[in-house]
């Protein structure tokens, strides 16, 4: 990936984990490329300015990246009241809505953020888009049980139009299966929608574990720029 993008990830990163993470807090940690740059961040901070610090992971990617820096994990089973989540996005809205689910942990990266007092999003100028589909080519996530992709792919390109596939795995045979053991749908679409009812419509559908859009759920931003700015 070129080193702008990356520069651009880590700006953002660091700029969210210095605003908004503070001392005694328990944050949810989110899944992807730019989050890593954030727990990085994060276990910096720990470490020079000694705060106690609880982590939610978002998928066993999160939870790893958390043990690997040193950081405490710690189960949202027994840590309902997050102060605040942070996490990647694949394209972002001017309303703040988000398309996630890229790296296909869209269901528990929507539940922690569901716990989270604010949903801080970091990302890098790429995922800056006016309307939800302009920028991310590769459609919105859907996470379905395993019998219902054929009945779901064809409810939502019935009622939306479209083609919603199955994601297979790169480098092995079969789908792609996500940290709850189910597969997904990626739906892509050439039409705006209205985003709050199509998120509604596809969660209604009958073995539909969610969608990857965040409707109204982010409270703040950070996009890392291309000039150095956030
Ligand atoms: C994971 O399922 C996603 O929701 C990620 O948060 C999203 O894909 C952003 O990932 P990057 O930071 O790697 O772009």
């Amino acid at each position: 990936l070129n080193k702008a993008v990356e520069d651009a990830k880590k700006l953002a990163a660091y700029a969210a984990v210095d605003y908004h993470v503070k001392d005694n807090q328990t944050v949810g940690i989110g899944s992807g490329s730019t989050i890593i740059h954030a727990v990085k961040r994060l276990a910096e901070r720990v470490k020079a300015e000694n705060l106690n610090i609880l982590c939610v992971p978002t998928s066993s990617q999160a939870r790893q990246l958390i043990h690997d820096n040193g950081l405490t994990v710690v189960d949202i089973k027994r840590h309902l009241e997050i102060d605040v989540a942070i996490d990647g996005a694949d394209e972002v809205d001017s309303e703040l809505n988000l398309i996630k689910g890229g790296g296909g942990c869209l269901t528990r990266e929507k539940i922690v953020a569901s716990c989270a007092k604010s949903l801080v999003v970091v990302a890098d100028y790429r995922k800056d888009s006016h309307n939800l589909g302009e920028q991310w080519k590769k459609g919105i996530p859907i996470e379905v049980i395993p019998m219902a992709y054929g009945p779901v792919s064809n409810a939502i390109e019935n009622q939306f139009g479209g083609s919603a596939d199955l994601r297979m795995a790169v480098g092995k045979v079969g789908p792609v299966l996500t940290d709850n053991g189910n597969f997904l749908l990626d739906w892509r679409f050439d039409e705006l929608y209205d985003w709050n009812i199509v998120n509604m419509t596809i969660k209604l559908m009958p073995g539909v574990v969610e969608t990857g859009l965040f409707i109204d759920m982010a409270d703040r931003v950070y996009f890392g720029m291309e000039d150095g700015t956030v």
